[in-house]
């Protein structure tokens, strides 16, 4: 087995992951590497210096690039048979005519591998500039995050202005790529309004925080799969279990999110500790610690109410404390664990092989994160 050496926070995820097999992990990072290219030149397309720079101001930050990575292993279960470029691009570009397969490269050499890849992490980016807009998240990937540099309104602009890329590239690529990059994207938006307008007095609130987290982060990562094994012609049956693997570990990934709000410094995650706390964000341990009537669900619902989390200094500490005393992370923890079940189990639909076991070593990185 081939472990990683490269612990920095911010490093491409494929860097971290324990892939067993040398040449599998060279493709990826090859792959990793031509989609930030793909991402650079995409905003150098706006040909006006502030849109692009705006819109490229969190490529190349490093990031776990999850979205991408996911795409390309996605692309591993295809058969080497990349989707048809339109005539209208030049003809070295067209993977037919360079002929993935005839070179015996493996379908996440091929263009449409890389495009899909940076399909997925345009729709995240776009995303990110909208959520740390709604969040008032002043640092993402270890910078200023795009609202804080140049505020709200350049913020959404230019998140659009990503998301219009999604869907040119997305048009370029096909209908069935557009069909996904649409729906996922609507899925995506539902998230995050559920979530800002919060469930209503009939709603479960649990129930209403796994709609919300299914929307504004499985349903990209699940995408994320689908297109890359669409797009190098993977069979129906494994493109349904890689969305449902997908599903499962998107979910995960949002608890763990949620739990390293809590517990993470912002040196690790490249975002601001205790946000979802100061700002009310609804987040797996705080409605755990809520849900039943625990002796502390008081003092934490008075400590979040007046929002003095983060902002008075001893009340971060507190309600850290706090959800660790009443038990709600490790319950989160738990729930944790119990998604990445279903997620290895969605696996039991695919061929084993390297690629799968990228899946797997995706679930243990999950695991991992989850303190
Ligand atoms: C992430 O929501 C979902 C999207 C970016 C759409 P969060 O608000 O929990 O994400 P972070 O913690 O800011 O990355
Ligand atoms: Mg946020
Ligand atoms: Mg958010």
């Amino acid at each position: 087995m081939v472990a990683s050496a490269r612990t920095e926070p911010r490093g491409s995820m494929a860097m971290e992951l324990t892939i067993g097999d040398p040449t599998l992990m060279a493709r990826l990072e090859r792959g990793m590497d031509a989609s930030e290219e793909r991402l650079r030149a995409l905003a150098a397309e706006a040909r006006d210096p502030y849109v692009a720079e705006v819109a490229g101001h969190l490529f190349g930050r490093g990031g776990k690039r999850l979205r991408p990575l996911l795409a390309l292993v996605g692309a591993e279960f295809g058969e080497r048979r990349p989707e048809r470029r339109p005539e209208r691009r030049p003809a070295a570009a067209d993977p037919s005519a360079a002929g993935a397969s005839a070179t015996g490269t493996a379908a996440t050499d091929a263009p449409a591998a890389v495009d899909a890849a940076a399909l997925a992490e345009l729709v995240h980016v776009a995303s990110l500039f909208h959520d740390d807009v709604m969040d008032q998240g002043l640092t993402r990937r270890g910078v200023p995050s795009v609202n804080a540099r140049w505020g709200n309104t350049t913020a959404v602009l230019a998140g659009n202005w990503l998301l219009s890329k999604a869907a040119q590239l997305a048009a370029e690529l096909g209908p069935e790529t557009i069909r996904l990059q649409s729906k996922v994207t609507n899925r995506l938006i539902m998230g995050q309004i559920r979530e800002l307008v919060g469930p209503s007095d009939d709603d479960d609130p649990l129930s209403h925080y796994f709609t919300v987290v299914a929307g504004k982060t499985a349903a990209l990562i699940a995408m994320a799969l689908q297109l890359g094994a669409v797009r190098t012609g993977a069979p129906d049956r494994v493109v349904q279990a890689l969305a449902e693997y997908g599903e499962h570990l998107g979910i995960a990934f949002q608890i763990s999110d949620d739990i390293l709000d809590v517990t993470s410094t912002s040196e690790v995650s490249g975002k601001e500790q205790g946000k979802d706390l100061a700002i009310g964000v609804a987040s797996l341990p705080v409605l755990l610690a809520l849900a039943d009537e625990r002796p502390e669900a008081g003092e934490l619902r008075a400590l979040l109410t007046a929002a003095t989390a983060t902002t008075e200094g001893t009340g971060l500490p507190k309600a850290v404390a706090l959800l660790h005393r009443c038990g709600a992370l490790a319950e989160a923890r738990t729930v944790l664990h119990a998604r990445l079940l279903r997620a290895r189990t969605a696996l039991n639909g695919l061929p084993d092989g390297p690629a799968t076991q990228v899946l797997h070593a995706l679930c243990d990185f999950v695991a991992r994160r989850d303190h």
